[in-house]
Protein backbone atom coordinates (compact mmCIF):
# COMPACT_ATOMS: atom_id res chain seq x y z
CA UNK A 1 0.00 0.00 0.00
CA UNK A 2 1.11 3.76 -0.34
CA UNK A 3 1.16 5.20 3.20
CA UNK A 4 1.90 8.89 4.01
CA UNK A 5 2.92 9.42 7.58
CA UNK A 6 1.75 12.87 9.06
CA UNK A 7 4.61 13.72 12.03
CA UNK A 8 7.75 12.24 11.68
CA UNK A 9 9.40 12.07 15.41
CA UNK A 10 9.59 9.48 17.67
CA UNK A 11 6.30 7.29 16.94
CA UNK A 12 6.11 8.61 13.32
CA UNK A 13 9.75 7.31 12.38
CA UNK A 14 9.12 4.30 13.81
CA UNK A 15 6.01 3.47 12.36
CA UNK A 16 7.45 4.89 9.25
CA UNK A 17 10.63 2.22 9.14
CA UNK A 18 8.30 -0.70 10.14
CA UNK A 19 5.68 -0.07 7.16
CA UNK A 20 8.84 0.07 4.76
CA UNK A 21 9.50 -3.47 6.17
CA UNK A 22 6.28 -4.52 5.61
CA UNK A 23 6.43 -3.85 1.76
CA UNK A 24 4.57 -0.41 1.95
CA UNK A 25 5.72 2.27 0.07
CA UNK A 26 5.95 5.34 2.89
CA UNK A 27 5.86 9.25 2.55
CA UNK A 28 6.83 10.72 6.08
CA UNK A 29 5.56 14.41 5.64
CA UNK A 30 6.71 16.61 8.70
CA UNK A 31 6.80 20.51 9.07
CA UNK A 32 9.59 20.40 10.43
CA UNK A 33 13.11 20.37 7.79
CA UNK A 34 15.61 19.44 10.04
CA UNK A 35 13.56 16.32 11.45
CA UNK A 36 13.10 15.29 7.57
CA UNK A 37 17.15 15.73 6.76
CA UNK A 38 18.28 13.81 10.33
CA UNK A 39 15.70 10.55 9.52
CA UNK A 40 17.54 7.58 7.84
CA UNK A 41 14.76 5.09 6.61
CA UNK A 42 15.99 3.12 4.75
CA UNK A 43 14.15 1.58 1.25
CA UNK A 44 10.63 2.73 -0.33
CA UNK A 45 11.04 5.81 1.84
CA UNK A 46 10.61 9.62 0.90
CA UNK A 47 10.78 11.90 4.28
CA UNK A 48 9.43 15.10 2.78
CA UNK A 49 8.11 18.68 4.37
CA UNK A 50 5.68 19.05 1.00
CA UNK A 51 2.15 18.58 2.09
CA UNK A 52 0.84 17.77 -1.58
CA UNK A 53 2.92 14.39 -1.52
CA UNK A 54 0.42 12.66 0.96
CA UNK A 55 -2.26 13.41 -1.80
CA UNK A 56 -0.91 10.00 -3.48
CA UNK A 57 -1.50 7.53 -0.32
CA UNK A 58 -4.18 4.97 0.26
CA UNK A 59 -3.65 5.22 4.43
CA UNK A 60 -3.00 8.34 6.05
CA UNK A 61 -1.63 7.72 9.48
CA UNK A 62 -1.43 10.70 12.06
CA UNK A 63 1.46 10.63 14.26
CA UNK A 64 1.76 14.13 15.50
CA UNK A 65 2.14 15.43 19.00
CA UNK A 66 -0.74 15.63 22.06
CA UNK A 67 1.53 17.47 24.63
CA UNK A 68 -0.20 19.54 27.51
CA UNK A 69 -1.14 23.44 27.15
CA UNK A 70 0.48 25.76 29.94
CA UNK A 71 -2.83 25.10 32.04
CA UNK A 72 -2.03 21.38 31.83
CA UNK A 73 -4.69 21.08 29.25
CA UNK A 74 -4.79 18.47 26.68
CA UNK A 75 -3.54 20.74 23.16
CA UNK A 76 -4.77 18.99 20.63
CA UNK A 77 -3.15 22.21 17.55
CA UNK A 78 -1.15 19.53 15.97
CA UNK A 79 -3.62 17.01 15.33
CA UNK A 80 -6.09 19.76 14.45
CA UNK A 81 -3.24 21.08 12.23
CA UNK A 82 -3.02 17.50 10.43
CA UNK A 83 -6.94 17.24 9.79
CA UNK A 84 -6.08 20.74 7.56
CA UNK A 85 -3.14 18.79 6.17
CA UNK A 86 -5.32 15.89 5.01
CA UNK A 87 -8.17 18.31 4.18
CA UNK A 88 -5.78 20.53 1.73
CA UNK A 89 -4.02 17.65 0.24
CA UNK A 90 -5.74 14.23 0.05
CA UNK A 91 -8.84 14.24 -2.71
CA UNK A 92 -9.59 10.84 -2.97
CA UNK A 93 -11.18 8.64 -0.42
CA UNK A 94 -8.22 6.97 1.91
CA UNK A 95 -8.57 5.51 5.32
CA UNK A 96 -7.25 7.92 7.93
CA UNK A 97 -5.70 6.27 11.18
CA UNK A 98 -4.81 8.32 14.38
CA UNK A 99 -2.07 6.96 16.27
CA UNK A 100 -1.52 10.16 18.38
CA UNK A 101 -2.72 9.58 22.06
CA UNK A 102 -5.60 11.83 23.47
CA UNK A 103 -9.03 11.23 25.33
CA UNK A 104 -11.41 8.99 24.32
CA UNK A 105 -14.02 10.37 21.60
CA UNK A 106 -10.69 12.84 19.72
CA UNK A 107 -11.15 10.68 16.50
CA UNK A 108 -14.59 11.06 16.07
CA UNK A 109 -15.46 14.40 17.55
CA UNK A 110 -12.51 16.35 16.87
CA UNK A 111 -10.97 14.70 13.55
CA UNK A 112 -14.01 13.01 11.69
CA UNK A 113 -16.36 15.61 12.52
CA UNK A 114 -13.41 18.26 11.20
CA UNK A 115 -11.98 16.26 8.13
CA UNK A 116 -15.58 14.62 6.86
CA UNK A 117 -17.52 17.66 6.79
CA UNK A 118 -14.69 19.94 5.10
CA UNK A 119 -13.64 17.69 2.47
CA UNK A 120 -16.79 15.27 1.95
CA UNK A 121 -15.18 12.42 0.30
CA UNK A 122 -16.36 9.62 2.69
CA UNK A 123 -12.93 8.47 3.93
CA UNK A 124 -12.36 5.86 6.34
CA UNK A 125 -11.31 6.11 9.88
CA UNK A 126 -9.65 4.12 12.85
CA UNK A 127 -7.95 4.80 15.98
CA UNK A 128 -4.69 3.18 16.68
CA UNK A 129 -3.13 4.69 19.80
CA UNK A 130 1.03 4.13 19.67
CA UNK A 131 2.67 2.41 22.08
CA UNK A 132 6.29 2.08 21.30
CA UNK A 133 8.65 2.53 23.83
CA UNK A 134 11.78 4.20 22.67
CA UNK A 135 14.73 2.52 22.91
CA UNK A 136 13.15 -0.78 24.03
CA UNK A 137 14.90 -3.76 21.93
CA UNK A 138 11.92 -6.41 23.64
CA UNK A 139 8.96 -4.54 22.34
CA UNK A 140 9.04 -3.05 19.47
CA UNK A 141 6.26 -2.55 16.44
CA UNK A 142 6.42 -6.13 15.39
CA UNK A 143 5.60 -8.03 18.99
CA UNK A 144 3.97 -5.24 20.49
CA UNK A 145 0.29 -6.30 20.28
CA UNK A 146 -1.50 -3.33 18.33
CA UNK A 147 -4.92 -2.16 19.54
CA UNK A 148 -7.41 -0.81 16.99
CA UNK A 149 -10.51 -0.12 15.96
CA UNK A 150 -12.40 1.48 13.17
CA UNK A 151 -15.44 3.84 12.92
CA UNK A 152 -16.90 1.50 10.82
CA UNK A 153 -16.59 -2.29 9.88
CA UNK A 154 -15.06 -1.23 6.39
CA UNK A 155 -12.44 0.74 8.07
CA UNK A 156 -11.60 -1.63 10.97
CA UNK A 157 -10.65 -4.35 8.16
CA UNK A 158 -8.79 -2.09 6.15
CA UNK A 159 -6.76 -1.02 9.36
CA UNK A 160 -6.83 -4.96 10.39
CA UNK A 161 -4.59 -5.58 7.25
CA UNK A 162 -2.52 -2.66 7.15
CA UNK A 163 -1.10 -3.76 10.67
CA UNK A 164 -0.95 -6.85 9.91
CA UNK A 165 1.71 -6.52 7.44
CA UNK A 166 3.66 -5.27 10.58
CA UNK A 167 2.48 -6.46 13.91
CA UNK A 168 2.47 -9.90 15.13
CA UNK A 169 -1.08 -9.58 16.91
CA UNK A 170 -3.86 -7.36 16.00
CA UNK A 171 -6.11 -6.38 19.06
CA UNK A 172 -9.98 -5.29 17.65
CA UNK A 173 -12.02 -3.45 20.05
CA UNK A 174 -15.75 -2.33 20.02
CA UNK A 175 -15.03 1.23 19.13
CA UNK A 176 -12.72 3.93 18.64
CA UNK A 177 -13.15 5.25 21.96
CA UNK A 178 -12.43 2.00 23.51
CA UNK A 179 -8.83 2.06 21.94
CA UNK A 180 -8.68 5.75 22.77
CA UNK A 181 -9.32 5.37 27.02
CA UNK A 182 -7.11 2.38 27.05
CA UNK A 183 -4.37 4.08 25.86
CA UNK A 184 -4.88 6.51 28.44
CA UNK A 185 -5.39 3.84 31.20
CA UNK A 186 -2.35 2.26 30.40
CA UNK A 187 -0.04 5.42 31.13
CA UNK A 188 -1.99 6.04 34.03
CA UNK A 189 -1.62 2.67 35.36
CA UNK A 190 2.33 3.26 35.60
CA UNK A 191 1.86 6.99 36.68
CA UNK A 192 -0.46 5.74 39.56
CA UNK A 193 1.99 2.92 41.02
CA UNK A 194 5.23 4.67 40.27
CA UNK A 195 3.80 7.79 42.52
CA UNK A 196 2.92 4.77 44.96
CA UNK A 197 6.38 3.39 45.08
CA UNK A 198 8.08 7.07 44.89
CA UNK A 199 5.72 7.75 48.43
CA UNK A 200 6.78 4.21 49.50
CA UNK A 201 10.63 5.19 49.20
CA UNK A 202 9.70 8.64 51.30
CA UNK A 203 7.93 6.15 54.24
CA UNK A 204 10.91 3.61 54.23
CA UNK A 205 13.72 6.02 54.51
CA UNK A 206 12.02 7.47 57.56
CA UNK A 207 11.35 4.11 59.43
CA UNK A 208 14.95 3.72 58.37
CA UNK A 209 13.96 0.41 56.21
CA UNK A 210 16.05 -0.51 53.01
CA UNK A 211 13.18 0.42 50.37
CA UNK A 212 15.10 -1.49 47.63
CA UNK A 213 15.14 -4.53 49.59
CA UNK A 214 11.57 -3.94 50.92
CA UNK A 215 10.85 -3.96 47.11
CA UNK A 216 12.56 -7.08 45.89
CA UNK A 217 11.45 -8.70 48.68
CA UNK A 218 7.96 -7.81 48.17
CA UNK A 219 8.01 -9.05 44.02
CA UNK A 220 8.98 -12.55 45.12
CA UNK A 221 5.09 -12.86 45.23
CA UNK A 222 4.27 -14.69 42.24
CA UNK A 223 0.50 -13.58 41.90
CA UNK A 224 -0.92 -10.11 42.75
CA UNK A 225 2.19 -8.25 42.83
CA UNK A 226 3.95 -5.68 39.93
CA UNK A 227 6.97 -4.64 40.64
CA UNK A 228 7.72 -0.37 40.04
CA UNK A 229 11.01 1.02 41.04
CA UNK A 230 11.05 4.89 42.45
CA UNK A 231 13.02 7.64 40.88
CA UNK A 232 13.49 11.55 41.18
CA UNK A 233 9.77 11.77 38.96
CA UNK A 234 8.67 10.68 35.62
CA UNK A 235 9.61 11.89 32.03
CA UNK A 236 9.04 11.78 28.45
CA UNK A 237 6.41 12.58 25.98
CA UNK A 238 4.16 9.66 28.23
CA UNK A 239 3.67 9.03 31.20
CA UNK A 240 3.73 12.82 32.94
CA UNK A 241 1.39 13.51 30.27
CA UNK A 242 -1.23 11.18 29.27
CA UNK A 243 -2.87 10.70 32.55
CA UNK A 244 -3.84 14.75 32.34
CA UNK A 245 -6.00 13.74 29.38
CA UNK A 246 -7.68 11.26 31.29
CA UNK A 247 -8.15 13.71 34.02
CA UNK A 248 -9.47 16.21 31.60
CA UNK A 249 -12.54 14.18 30.13
CA UNK A 250 -13.12 13.03 33.81
CA UNK A 251 -13.40 16.22 35.04
CA UNK A 252 -15.60 17.25 31.82
CA UNK A 253 -18.27 14.50 33.04
CA UNK A 254 -18.11 15.20 36.85
CA UNK A 255 -15.69 13.20 38.03
CA UNK A 256 -12.99 14.20 40.29
CA UNK A 257 -9.92 12.43 38.84
CA UNK A 258 -8.05 12.35 42.25
CA UNK A 259 -5.83 9.41 41.62
CA UNK A 260 -4.31 11.21 39.00
CA UNK A 261 -3.94 14.67 40.16
CA UNK A 262 -1.85 13.10 43.32
CA UNK A 263 0.29 11.07 41.39
CA UNK A 264 0.93 13.61 39.66
CA UNK A 265 1.80 15.66 42.61
CA UNK A 266 3.61 12.84 44.65
CA UNK A 267 5.94 12.44 40.79
CA UNK A 268 6.55 16.30 40.89
CA UNK A 269 7.80 16.07 44.36
CA UNK A 270 10.17 14.07 44.32
CA UNK A 271 13.09 16.73 42.30
CA UNK A 272 12.61 18.95 45.93
CA UNK A 273 12.71 15.13 47.96
CA UNK A 274 16.34 13.88 46.25
CA UNK A 275 17.15 17.12 46.79
CA UNK A 276 16.37 17.35 50.51
CA UNK A 277 18.13 13.76 51.21
CA UNK A 278 21.17 15.05 49.50
CA UNK A 279 20.87 18.55 51.47
CA UNK A 280 20.28 16.63 54.82
CA UNK A 281 23.50 13.96 54.39
CA UNK A 282 25.91 16.90 53.34
CA UNK A 283 24.90 19.55 55.68
CA UNK A 284 24.36 22.06 53.73
CA UNK A 285 25.02 22.53 49.44
CA UNK A 286 25.56 26.16 49.42
CA UNK A 287 28.65 26.85 47.69
CA UNK A 288 28.83 23.42 47.29
CA UNK A 289 29.95 21.23 43.38
CA UNK A 290 27.42 19.11 42.32
CA UNK A 291 26.83 17.36 39.35
CA UNK A 292 23.96 15.70 37.63
CA UNK A 293 24.47 12.48 36.37
CA UNK A 294 22.05 11.77 33.55
CA UNK A 295 19.70 14.46 32.07
CA UNK A 296 17.76 11.73 29.76
CA UNK A 297 14.59 10.71 31.44
CA UNK A 298 15.65 7.18 31.27
CA UNK A 299 18.59 5.52 30.48
CA UNK A 300 20.09 4.67 27.21
CA UNK A 301 18.27 7.07 24.90
CA UNK A 302 19.06 10.89 24.38
CA UNK A 303 15.14 12.02 25.37
CA UNK A 304 14.79 14.96 27.48
CA UNK A 305 11.24 15.98 27.40
CA UNK A 306 9.70 16.29 30.48
CA UNK A 307 12.77 14.73 32.61
CA UNK A 308 12.68 15.32 36.05
CA UNK A 309 16.79 16.77 36.18
CA UNK A 310 15.00 20.15 35.15
CA UNK A 311 13.60 20.45 38.38
CA UNK A 312 16.48 18.53 40.43
CA UNK A 313 18.86 21.41 38.99
CA UNK A 314 16.56 24.05 40.19
CA UNK A 315 15.86 23.13 43.65
CA UNK A 316 19.37 22.88 43.87
CA UNK A 317 20.23 25.96 42.37
CA UNK A 318 17.57 27.62 44.88
CA UNK A 319 20.13 25.58 48.04
CA UNK A 320 22.53 27.88 46.45
CA UNK A 321 24.82 25.26 44.80
CA UNK A 322 26.97 25.52 41.88
CA UNK A 323 25.20 22.86 39.36
CA UNK A 324 26.89 21.18 36.31
CA UNK A 325 25.30 17.75 34.20
CA UNK A 326 26.79 14.95 33.06
CA UNK A 327 25.37 13.33 30.14
CA UNK A 328 27.13 11.67 27.08
CA UNK A 329 24.25 10.46 25.79
CA UNK A 330 22.09 13.77 25.57
CA UNK A 331 25.92 15.49 25.03
CA UNK A 332 24.15 18.93 24.21
CA UNK A 333 21.29 20.40 26.44
CA UNK A 334 19.70 23.51 26.68
CA UNK A 335 22.81 24.95 24.75
CA UNK A 336 25.19 23.34 27.14
CA UNK A 337 27.78 20.82 26.61
CA UNK A 338 28.06 17.74 29.40
CA UNK A 339 30.55 18.19 31.96
CA UNK A 340 33.55 15.82 32.55
CA UNK A 341 32.98 13.88 35.60
CA UNK A 342 35.66 15.09 38.15
CA UNK A 343 36.30 17.49 41.00
CA UNK A 344 32.51 17.61 42.29
CA UNK A 345 31.47 17.98 45.96
CA UNK A 346 28.32 16.05 44.95
CA UNK A 347 26.96 13.80 42.31
CA UNK A 348 22.80 13.26 42.24
CA UNK A 349 22.52 10.33 39.46
CA UNK A 350 19.15 10.85 38.01
CA UNK A 351 19.62 7.85 35.11
CA UNK A 352 22.79 5.87 34.53
CA UNK A 353 23.31 4.80 30.98
CA UNK A 354 25.61 1.81 30.55
CA UNK A 355 28.31 4.22 28.79
CA UNK A 356 28.82 5.84 32.39
CA UNK A 357 30.96 3.97 34.25
CA UNK A 358 30.13 3.35 37.81
CA UNK A 359 33.83 3.73 38.91
CA UNK A 360 34.03 7.34 37.65
CA UNK A 361 30.66 7.86 39.16
CA UNK A 362 31.69 6.68 42.92
CA UNK A 363 35.46 8.75 41.86
CA UNK A 364 33.86 11.79 40.33
CA UNK A 365 32.83 12.94 44.46
CA UNK A 366 32.87 11.81 48.26
CA UNK A 367 29.28 11.98 48.45
CA UNK A 368 26.89 9.95 45.76
CA UNK A 369 23.08 10.00 45.81
CA UNK A 370 21.68 7.45 43.45
CA UNK A 371 17.99 7.43 42.29
CA UNK A 372 18.40 4.55 40.08
CA UNK A 373 18.67 1.74 42.45
CA UNK A 374 22.24 0.40 40.39
CA UNK A 375 25.16 1.83 42.11
CA UNK A 376 26.41 -0.09 44.85
CA UNK A 377 27.71 1.38 48.58
CA UNK A 378 26.13 5.24 48.22
CA UNK A 379 23.09 7.13 49.44
CA UNK A 380 19.97 6.70 47.49
CA UNK A 381 16.26 6.48 46.88
N1 LIG B 1 7.40 8.95 22.20
C1 LIG B 1 6.73 7.93 22.71
O1 LIG B 1 7.29 7.14 23.42
C2 LIG B 1 5.28 7.70 22.40
C3 LIG B 1 4.77 6.44 22.64
C4 LIG B 1 3.43 6.19 22.37
C5 LIG B 1 2.64 7.23 21.90
N2 LIG B 1 3.15 8.48 21.70
C6 LIG B 1 2.27 9.51 21.16
O2 LIG B 1 2.51 9.65 19.77
C7 LIG B 1 2.34 11.01 19.36
C8 LIG B 1 3.61 11.53 18.72
O3 LIG B 1 4.64 11.49 19.69
P1 LIG B 1 6.17 11.59 19.31
O4 LIG B 1 6.91 11.09 20.49
O5 LIG B 1 6.44 10.99 17.99
O6 LIG B 1 6.32 13.19 19.22
P2 LIG B 1 7.57 13.98 18.59
O7 LIG B 1 7.53 15.32 19.16
O8 LIG B 1 8.81 13.16 18.68
O9 LIG B 1 7.24 14.04 17.03
C9 LIG B 1 6.14 14.67 16.49
C10 LIG B 1 6.56 15.23 15.13
O10 LIG B 1 5.39 15.80 14.55
C11 LIG B 1 5.79 16.97 13.86
N3 LIG B 1 4.62 17.80 13.68
C12 LIG B 1 4.01 18.62 14.57
N4 LIG B 1 2.91 19.15 14.02
C13 LIG B 1 2.83 18.66 12.75
C14 LIG B 1 1.91 18.83 11.70
N5 LIG B 1 0.84 19.60 11.83
N6 LIG B 1 2.16 18.21 10.54
C15 LIG B 1 3.23 17.42 10.39
N7 LIG B 1 4.13 17.20 11.36
C16 LIG B 1 3.93 17.82 12.53
C17 LIG B 1 6.88 17.57 14.72
O11 LIG B 1 7.72 18.43 13.95
C18 LIG B 1 7.60 16.32 15.22
O12 LIG B 1 8.69 15.97 14.39
C19 LIG B 1 1.92 11.76 20.62
O13 LIG B 1 0.52 11.77 20.69
C20 LIG B 1 2.47 10.89 21.73
O14 LIG B 1 1.76 11.05 22.94
C21 LIG B 1 4.46 8.73 21.93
Amino acid sequence: MKIAIIGQGYVGRSIAAACVGGGHSVIGFDTDASVISSLQIKGDYEGTTDASLIGSAEVVVIAVPTPLDSARKPDLSAVKAACKTIIENVKKPVLVINESTSYPGTLRNEIVAVVDSASGLGHMYAASPERVDPGNAKWTQKNTPRLLAGLTPEATALARKFYSSFCDEIVEVSTPEVAEAAKLFENTFRQVNIALVNEFAQISNALDIPTREVLEAAATKPFGFMSFQPGPGVGGHCIPVDPSYLAYVAENVGVPAEFIKRANQVNLGMPAYVVSRAASDVGSLKGKKVVVVGVAYKANIADTREAPAVLVISELQKLGAEVSWHDPVVENWNGQNSCDLQGFDVAIVLTKHDVVSEADIKSCAPYVFDCTGTIKGVAGL
